[in-house]
């Protein structure tokens, strides 16, 4: 088949989306597919569209490349693509819309509240009212991004003005969320619309406190418990809740939920990445490989799902 990889972009998480495409495209050339990657920008539309390629394969991440962007513009061009459609993409990345929409299928999530901040909002009020429902240590984070970009763990009021000003930067709604101390947890889910299935549950350990960028990325950053030493019974729960989570977001194909297992044994959920991470170091294809998926069986499954 001939297939487009659309990478880079113009997201924060550019260079993440570097590195996954890198791994996407090698394993399509390995199944024998005939590849073509595109360092995305929309003005290579055109390009895209003369190329007449079978498939496109967004390797992109965050801003424009997972938020249903670019996948409303390939359903106005009749372009059939590897994942989750517009709304699933735009509901996932609105991390508030897709807690509220968790919370009616019973899934545990954190306390949390939105807030938009324009250039005409009175920051002080917003402070005002984030410390009046909120009690530290709470989250700030940017509704829409990923990677851990823009997060702060508030630790002392006196931090929420900045970590305020550092969220802004990714997005202009903000998410402050009761921090919740456990272990992290992600549920890769993959599989036809309906009959999807839950990969083993990995358990990270980041080598920082937080399992933030860079321990997300670079080599030795995290280590990976697979399947996550969570009893059995508790790990049902949690597969089933990534399920009914990629299901009531609407996704396709393949998703990655993330958790917090509070200490007192609680699953929150805290998102879903429709496009989740293929990088080196990432979740959902260690996760496969511990299922006896390899990286290219997981990347050729999902392109058969796609041309079902
Ligand atoms: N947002 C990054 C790519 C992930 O969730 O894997
Ligand atoms: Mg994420």
């Amino acid at each position: 088949m001939k297939i487009a990889v659309l990478y880079g972009g113009v997201s924060k998480e550019r260079e993440v989306s570097i590195s996954s495409s890198k791994g996407i495209m090698e394993a399509l050339k390995q199944n024998g597919h005939d590849v073509i990657g595109i360092d995305f920008h929309p003005n290579q539309l055109d390009e895209i569209i003369n190329l007449q390629v079978d498939i496109v394969f967004i390797g992109l991440h965050g801003k424009f490349g997972e938020d249903g962007s670019i996948q409303g513009l390939l359903d106005m061009l009749n372009i059939p693509y590897v994942g989750s459609g517009v709304m699933a993409s735009a509901l996932a990345m609105d991390k508030f819309k897709a807690k509220q929409l968790f919370q009616t299928e019973n899934i545990p999530v954190a306390k949390g509240n939105k807030y938009r901040m324009t250039k005409q909002t009175n920051i002080e009020a917003i402070i005002d009212d984030i410390h009046a429902h909120f009690t530290v240590p709470f989250v700030i984070k940017p509704n829409r991004e990923g990677s851990t970009l823009g997060l702060t763990i508030v630790t002392e009021q006196a931090q929420t003005k900045a970590a305020i000003e550092k969220a802004i930067k990714s997005d202009e709604f903000i998410l402050v969320e009761q921090f919740i101390k456990g272990k992290e947890l992600t549920v890769p889910v993959m599989g036809k619309i309906n009959e999807e299935q839950a990969l083993p549950i990995i358990e990270i350990i980041p080598k920082n406190d937080l399992y933030d960028y860079e321990s997300k990325y670079a080599a030795g950053g995290s280590e990976h418990i697979i399947p996550a030493r969570i009893n059995e019974e508790l790990t049902e729960k949690i597969k089933q809740y990534a399920i009914t989570a990629h299901q009531v977001l609407g996704c396709e194909t393949y998703s990655r939920a993330d958790f917090l297992l509070s200490d007192d044994g609680i699953p929150y959920i805290l998102e879903v990445n429709t496009l989740p991470g293929m990088t080196p170091t990432s979740l959902f294809p260690d996760s496969a490989k511990k299922a006896k998926i390899s990286y290219a069986e997981m990347i050729e499954h999902f392109i058969q799902l796609t041309v079902r």
